[in-house]
């Protein structure tokens, strides 16, 4: 049984790994498009509509823009979409792996909601295709008239999106799904309208039309939504490791300032690559935003953190953790090598809230963590770190077993 947590593990870490190298790869090639595309000089003469020269290890390359096509179809066309169908298919496999096999231990927090773990799945995947669903309505809506009221209303739905998932699902879910709906907003862009708009010209082309310049247009309008949510969505998938980001009591507002900041440094990078005048006014504004964040980061933590009794109110709570034979002595062990520092008020020197937002006061706490202590002191030996608590040998040995029964009764 333990053979397969830690072979399910590893898939975790493989996927995550994959997903990140994507999703690099996506980002970075968006990143240099979205700069090619607003430095090139427009001032040419000839068929191309700019053209920019550009120095890269140890040659030059003249590229050129041809808009909405060139008149022929060239031979060799690369296409840029598989770095950002991959991100989308790992970051989904992760999701799946870890957050919805791993339901009640990171969608759901009993202090958050009592949704069953069912439930807080169906939200997870529900979430995802709703909410595509809804932006690309608006996007087709009269609202694609003004981009402007456009990015607002998509804005203040955001808001809202933030608000719901932090009633339901735990703090550290919350934000992952937040970033979630938006990069899937992000590829279902790439794969459902420009890419077949993408397709629509090349066809054109093939058969000797001049495509229509409509299809450049809206393609333009996604990939600029794709623009300024890139630097949000980076923040919401590495906030998991940050309890005062997704575990405080505002973290909704936290994560929808976040929108704002990231779009105001991308207005910052875009004006720079445009040659533009530079809104340096973006960076003091930035600034005051990311104190705000600070401040509402000091409320108090939400998640899995406040000293409350679970009590009745988690009936759906796995007790096997408990009955499993080993639970007093691995709680005493527990209260002994890690409290210390996992508790709300550590009482370790230097530390003010407990360590990634993780809590062992209570029986209850020992039981929905019970994965972790095994994995981080049983199994592996990163807790206590360094040791420096002095678990034995003989009390990680215990803790195996303790483990090792438990999953043997079954839920
Ligand atoms: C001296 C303080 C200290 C003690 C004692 C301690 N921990 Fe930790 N623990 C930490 C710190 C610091 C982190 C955060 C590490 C990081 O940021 O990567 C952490 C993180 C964790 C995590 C989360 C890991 C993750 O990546 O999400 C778990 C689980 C954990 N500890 C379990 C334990 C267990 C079980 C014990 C007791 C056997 C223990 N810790 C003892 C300081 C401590």
């Amino acid at each position: 049984m333990y053979d397969l947590i830690v072979m399910w593990e590893w898939i975790g870490f493989l996927l995550r790994w994959v997903h990140v190298i994507t999703a690099i790869a996506w980002i970075g090639s968006s990143f240099y498009f979205i700069a090619l595309d607003l430095s090139l000089n427009r001032n040419i003469k000839g068929l191309a509509d700019g053209e920019e020269w550009q120095v890269h290890g140890g040659g030059f390359y003249h590229i050129q823009k041809y808009m909405v096509a060139p008149s022929e179809m060239p031979e060799h066309l690369t296409w840029f979409k598989w770095e950002s169908y991959f991100t989308w298919l790992s970051g989904f496999a992760v999701l799946v792996v870890v957050y919805w096999f791993g339901a009640d231990l990171y969608l759901v927090d009993p202090q958050v909601s009592n949704i069953s773990s069912t439930m807080a799945i169906f939200i997870s995947g529900g979430s995802l295709v709703i909410c595509w669903l809804i932006y690309d309505f608006l996007c087709r809506s009269k609202l694609k008239n003004s981009p402007t009221a456009l990015m607002l209303v998509l804005y203040l739905l955001l808001v809202g999106l933030a608000l719901f998932f932090s009633n339901f699902l735990s703090g550290k879910a919350a934000l992952l799904h937040l970033g979630a709906v938006t990069a899937t907003i992000m590829t279902a862009n790439v794969f459902l309208v420009i890419m077949p708009n993408q397709r629509v010209v090349v066809a054109d082309l093939k058969l000797g039309k001049v495509p229509d310049s409509k299809y450049g247009s809206i393609a333009k309008i996604r990939s600029t939504h794709n623009n300024y949510l890139t630097l949000p969505v980076i923040f919401l998938m590495l906030s998991a490791h940050y309890p005062l980001a997704f575990g405080t009591h505002y973290n909704w507002m936290i994560a929808s300032i976040i929108f704002i900041i990231g779009v105001l440094i991308r207005h910052y990078f875009n004006s720079k690559h445009a040659r533009k005048r530079l809104p340096n006014w973006t960076w003091g504004l930035s600034a005051i935003l990311f104190i705000i964040i600070m401040w509402l980061s000091t409320e108090p933590f939400i998640s899995n953190v406040e000293n409350t009794s679970l009590g009745d109110q988690n009936s759906s709570l796995d007790t096997k953790f408990a009955r499993a034979s080993g639970f007093n002595e691995v709680k005493d062990i527990v209260s002994a090598r890690c409290t210390v520092c996992h508790a709300a008020e550590p009482a370790w020197e230097g530390l003010h809230w407990p360590p990634k937002g993780v809590v062992f006061e209570t029986s209850e706490d020992i039981q929905l963590n019970a994965k972790f202590i095994f994995l981080h002191s049983g199994l592996s030996k990163s807790m206590p770190p360094g040791n420096l608590s002095g678990i034995t040998e003989n009390e990680r040995e215990i803790i195996r077993k303790w483990y090792r029964s438990a999953k043997k009764l079954g839920s």
